[in-house]
């Protein structure tokens, strides 16, 4: 069994990395997209029937990836000159309309954090290679962490942190999912979120987040709202003051025995500093990203649907 916190392998043996990303249902299986660092890599695949076994499947998105325009402006620029560039917490639906695998991550120049974009790739099949569509920044803002959530309307939003990670927006996407087509809210200003989840539960919204430390953990919380486009509530804390050294990656609806479970998924950053290295200087050969891991842990309600998680839970009811 994946232990909370130690290396996560797939079934081929090898270190799963699939950082920072989502988990999709589709065609009978569950597909874990994340990000991976390794040489050329940006994006990874696996799947699995039981949220248990992993299987890799493909490197979807990677310095050499297919890039492809489309109607409105973007950036194609996929590696620099002398690197790479950063491809964060990528979330892949599926699109209706186009029939379509889309996906949506966080894309920075590799120097700096300064171009706080949007990027987005799509692909026919669910592990296929992705290609390349650009980045962009939505109506000129600032766009970092980041979270797609589909409803059950068929509505999709994007979230991510705006104004220097100041305060947290919210988009409508357009029906093909290739564009925002309405900043829709604006939270919690200069509160500073990072990794934002959603999910919803008894027709309510729910935001986790974080606070802004790079790669240290911090005090995750949650809020809830009636509509992603109306208030929410003021944040209110959610694990405990590292979020069990964890930063929220996203929120797992899994139905069983008739009941809807939500399942956390929070990456466990390994960093060296404020910074997050893949150099060899472990002293054991195993980078610092490789030991970048996740936590898992199954949502719990109190009688008025607050949510809550309790470190000891992994898995005690067999999720
Ligand atoms: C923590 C975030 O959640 C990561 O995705 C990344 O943006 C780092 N901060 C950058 O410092």
């Amino acid at each position: 069994m994946q232990e909370n916190g130690k290396i996560w392998r797939d079934v081929q043996g090898n270190v799963l990395h699939a950082h920072g990303g989502c988990i999709l249902f589709a065609e009978g299986y569950y597909w874990w997209y994340g990000e991976n660092r390794l040489g050329n890599r940006y994006v990874s695949v696996y799947r699995s029937k039981d949220l248990e076994n992993w299987e890799f499947r493909n490197d979807i998105l990677t310095t050499e990836s297919k890039t492809e325009p489309i109607r409105q402006k973007t950036d194609l620029t996929l590696k620099r000159e002398n690197g790479k560039v950063n491809i964060e917490r990528p979330k892949v639906l599926f699109c209706e309309k186009t029939g379509k695998y889309v996906l949506w991550a966080h894309y920075e120049n590799g120097e700096n954090y300064l171009d706080a974009r949007i990027c987005i790739a799509t692909c026919d099949t669910p592990d296929g290679d992705f290609t390349y569509h650009g980045s962009f920044n939505p109506y000129g803002y600032m766009s970092r962490d980041c979270t797609l959530f589909r409803d059950d309307d068929g509505r999709t939003y994007f979230l991510s942190a705006s104004r220097d990670n100041a305060d947290l927006h919210v988009y409508l996407l357009t029906d093909d999912l290739l564009n925002v087509k309405k900043h829709i809210n604006t939270l919690w200003q200069g509160e500073y979120r990072e990794a934002p989840a959603v999910f919803k539960k008894n027709g309510k919204y729910y935001i986790l987040s974080s606070y802004c430390t790079g790669w240290r953990p911090n005090q995750g919380a949650w809020a809830v709202g009636d509509s992603m486009d109306g208030e929410f509530t003021e944040l209110c804390n959610f694990g405990d003051e590292t979020t069990f050294h964890s930063q929220p990656a996203f929120v797992l609806p899994v139905e069983k025995n008739g009941e809807t479970k939500y399942i956390y998924y929070g990456d466990r950053w390994c960093y060296k500093g404020d910074e997050l290295t893949v150099a060899e200087d472990f002293g054991d050969s195993m980078s610092y990203y490789i030991r970048s891991t996740y936590i898992v842990l199954p949502i719990r309600f109190t009688a008025e649907d607050e949510p809550y998680i309790e470190y000891e839970d992994r898995f005690k009811d067999g999720i």
